[in-house]
């Protein structure tokens, strides 16, 4: 039997990178896919979002394993925009019962904390933490009233340690940590779960497209394989994390395996924090 069979999944950030291997895994295992990203460029990162044509293709590889798709465009840092996609997809369903809060930037970097611009701040803590506080917002009703969920909060090892040059992510990160924490609480007497996720530094798999790994490379300013390199020193297992990882705990976390699992931060990180 698949695990997430009867199960309509909602991942953010879907278009590419983890919130791709996210989607294609839940899929894999028979959930309705509900798939929702924002392209275009945002004020202060300098790198593009993911595009319409790479979210039409993570809906075709879900639907490759026999589930539906739909795909929907709404920017994390409007409250209107998810409710109305949140709207839009318990109408073609009548239901989500997984949140998969994956959307996310990784930019600015590089500098100290005092460094920052106001608006680079603002908006890292706006996507990071306060659009996957307004997915939750959106999403919270539905479960409530199924009496059951799963929200999967895509934190980062940056919600558990700090890392130099990196005070906005690493803020928002621990922050998301903190709001998992405290709506486990809120929603656990209604059967509602929610967990956080901590990916160590992912190595970019050209496969889900995703980018992040080279963005941070850059904003450090080394390559890629320099990054890759250092990562690879300071993790236990000697070996990198990938998307498909991270993948594999999200289903776990998003199905009835981990059903008396609420509150709790798990790192796929090869053992990076373990010292
Ligand atoms: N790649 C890593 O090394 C790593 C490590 C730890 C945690 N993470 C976290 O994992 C998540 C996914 O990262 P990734 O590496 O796949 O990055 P990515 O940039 O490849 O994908 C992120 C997706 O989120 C979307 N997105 C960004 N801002 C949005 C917004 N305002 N509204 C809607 N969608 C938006 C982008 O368009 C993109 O498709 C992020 O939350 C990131 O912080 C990544």
């Amino acid at each position: 039997m698949e695990r997430l069979q009867n199960k309509v999944v909602l991942v953010t950030g879907a278009a590419r990178g983890i919130g791709r291997a996210c989607a294609v895994r839940a899929a894999e295992e028979g959930a309705d896919m509900v798939l929702l990203d924002a392209p275009g460029t945002l004020p202060t990162v300098g790198y593009e979002l993911g595009t319409g044509d790479q979210l039409d293709d993570t809906a075709e590889l879900c639907r490759k394993h026999g589930v539906a798709a739909l795909t929907l465009f709404a920017d994390v840092r409007s409250s209107a925009a998810v409710r109305a996609a949140v709207d839009q997809a318990a109408d073609r369903f009548g239901r989500i019962d997984v949140l998969i809060n994956n959307a996310g930037i990784g930019a600015s970097a590089g500098k100290a904390a005092h460094e920052m611009t106001e608006e680079e701040w603002q908006i890292l803590l706006d996507v990071n933490l306060s659009g996957s506080w307004r997915m939750l917002q959106a999403v919270v009703p539905l479960m409530l009233a199924l009496q059951g969920g799963s929200i999967v909060n895509v934190a980062s090892t940056a919600g558990l340690v700090g890392y130099r040059h990196f005070a906005g992510y690493v803020a928002s990160k621990h922050g998301l940590i903190g709001l998992t924490k405290s709506a486990a609480l809120d929603y656990g007497p209604f059967s509602v779960r929610v967990n956080a996720l901590c990916p160590g530094p992912v190595r970019d798999d050209p496969r889900m497209d995703g980018g992040l790994g080279g963005v941070v490379a850059n904003s450090l300013g080394i390559s890629l394989d320099e990054q890759d390199a250092v990562d690879l020193e300071s993790v236990a297992l000697k070996t990198l994390v990938n998307p498909a990882d991270i993948a594999d705990a999200a289903v776990w976390l998003a199905g009835d395996e981990s059903r008396k699992v609420t509150g709790t931060v798990i790192a796929v990180d090869a053992g990076f924090t373990a010292k």
